[in-house]
């Protein structure tokens, strides 16, 4: 049996998910010979360690009566530079700023040669090329499936499954957050605050939901989309940003009457008529891009393999975590 010893910074619904998806999946790993080890996990509040292996589950109990997994005095730099370990998976919450405290933690992860696996978007966004360089300096694997899509594959999906082919252009609905404010606008008429409301109740939102109705969250999913499987060289500045405050019940009754759903969407191309926008657009009722409540949907068109549509969920605790288990299950294979 291989011991893949990690650690999680970040310990909110996605840490959390991704703790919950290692106790779950212990038979399951063991199988492919992976043994999973949780050595430190780190929140706001401190962190916890054990050489041997964290109780996930108290750590989670923890979490939830204290609101810290705290149980020590250091920081998550110390695990991170300290605690021996294979994998750092990084759950902080996206900061579109400065793309802290995720940068940092990855960086020094990558030079104290640890490979990482992240569902946090603004580093990416912000300085991607910078952060696969330091990985691939350090000789280590750099993976972020959980950061575009949650557990709708598209990157994997992208290069792997569908490798040999050119990606042209990919468009889709990348915020289960907005897709759900749209969807129960539309469906059952309801007020733009109350349906934000309930999206943040269901743990879909960003910690700052302006981040989804601004469409600052789909614009950095399209910057690392471009960056990964465009080949781009480009940042969240690049991006030509609408997000949907301003879109009123009467303007989605409208395009009802009309057979047309108001969605999200962000687009990508690459080339002479490229582009890299996210704004609201109608789409006819029975396109394949017209999914309602929280789910992300996008369209690739390829060379070869033609069109392809994926859709699934996009945010959620156990379905972030999926896209992040299948990026540690990669990198324990080594077929990355
Ligand atoms: N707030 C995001 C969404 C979470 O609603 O899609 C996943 O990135």
């Amino acid at each position: 049996m291989r011991t893949v010893r990690l650690s999680i910074m970040g310990f909110g619904a996605v840490g959390q998910g991704v703790a919950r998806a290692i106790l779950q999946k212990k038979d399951y790993l063991s199988t492919m010979d992976i043994e999973p080890i949780v050595v430190g996990i780190s929140d706001r509040g401190g962190a916890c360690v054990e050489a041997g292996g964290v109780d996930l589950e108290a750590a989670i109990e923890r979490k939830q009566k204290t609101g810290s997994v705290a149980a020590s005095d250091l920081t998550a730099l110390d695990v991170i530079k300290d605690i021996d370990h294979d994998i750092m998976v990084d759950a902080t919450p996206t900061n579109i700023e400065d793309g802290e405290p995720g940068y940092t933690y990855m960086l020094e992860a990558f030079r104290h040669g640890r490979h990482v696996v992240t569902s946090n978007k603004g580093p990416l966004a912000l300085k991607y090329s910078m952060l696969c360089d330091e990985a691939d300096k350090n000789g280590v694997k750099f993976r972020f499936e959980a950061t575009v899509g949650g557990a709708m594959p598209i990157l994997n999906l992208a290069q792997d499954a569908l490798a040999g082919n050119s990606v042209m252009s990919i468009e889709g609905i990348l915020n289960g957050t907005c897709n759900y404010i749209l969807s129960r606008m539309t469906e059952e008429g309801l007020s733009y605050k109350h349906v934000l409301g309930e999206a943040q109740e269901l743990g879909i939102a960003e910690t700052d939901p302006s981040y989804d109705v601004e469409g600052i969250d789909t614009a950095c999913k399209l910057v690392i989309l471009a960056n990964s499987i465009f080949g781009m060289d480009v940042t969240y500045d690049d991006v030509d940003i609408t997000g949907i405050t301003k879109i009123t019940p009467e303007s989605l009754s409208l395009a009802g009457a009309e057979g047309m759903v108001i969605k999200l969407i962000g687009e990508v191309r690459d080339g002479n008529d490229g582009i890299i926008r996210v704004a609201p657009k109608l789409v006819p009722k029975n396109h394949p891009l017209a999914v309602g409540g929280t789910l992300n949907v996008a369209l690739l068109r390829t060379d070869m393999a033609g069109p392809i549509c994926v859709k699934g969920k996009g945010a959620g605790s156990i379905e972030t975590a999926s896209a992040i288990l299948s990026d540690i299950i990669a990198i324990c294979k080594n077929r990355c």
